[in-house]
């Protein structure tokens, strides 16, 4: 299973993932990291790991559909089977949509449908909301409102900072998407096997 990482910023993440292909509880290849923020810290990560970068930005190009389309091309030259992205902060369009139909993941810090968007941890803390979470759901042409397919929640208590609620996000995120992604993996390479 080939697989293509889209990330936007720091990466952590995509770190947690590598690090579960590396030890062998994920069976597939990260054959790229896509970064469209070319100062992201992500792209150091990958270097560190020997992971290949490619990064540009919808800005290099004249339209959200030619950007997409380079990557697809992109993605099919690399025989790309699953699109994983963590911490991308686009939404992807119907160029990249309508060949990687239900290929691609994505992982939201929120318990969707509650605070989608850019901004799912600080929404939630600001409206007083008790609990909060991890939600790791297939893409669809929506804000964060494909099929879900595992949730994990997490308690903000009266004290929490909003620095203490991301911090609680981000050690359910790398360990819940590795694991989620393992198990889709094992599952559709059963699928493609019989
Ligand atoms: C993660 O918390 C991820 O859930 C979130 O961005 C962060 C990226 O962190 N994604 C979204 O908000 C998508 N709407 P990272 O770069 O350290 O992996």
């Amino acid at each position: 299973m080939r697989l293509a990482i889209f990330a936007s910023g720091n990466g952590s993440n995509f770190q947690a993932i590598a690090e579960a292909v590396k030890a062998g509880r994920i069976q597939g290849e990260i054959s790229l990291l896509f970064c469209d923020k070319k100062e992201a810290y992500v792209i150091q990560r990958a270097k560190d790991l020997s992971i290949p970068v490619i990064s540009f930005s919808p800005k290099d190009f004249e339209s959200k559909e030619i950007y997409e389309a380079e990557l697809l091309h992109l993605l099919e030259e690399e025989q790309i089977d699953l699109i994983i992205l963590a911490g991308y902060m686009r939404i992807i369009g119907p160029t990249l949509l309508e060949v990687f139909s239900n290929k691609i993941i994505n992982i939201h810090p929120s318990l969707l449908p509650d605070f989608p968007g850019l901004r799912g941890i600080k929404d939630a803390f600001e409206s007083g909301a008790t609990t909060t979470g991890v939600t790791i759901h297939y893409v669809d042409d929506g804000v964060d409102t494909g099929p879900i397919i595992a949730q994990q929640s997490v308690e903000i208590e009266a004290d929490d900072t909003l620095a203490d609620v991301e911090t609680k996000i981000h050690a359910i995120e790398h360990k819940l998407y590795p694991e989620v992604l393992a198990q889709i993996i094992k599952t559709q390479q059963g699928e493609s096997c019989s």
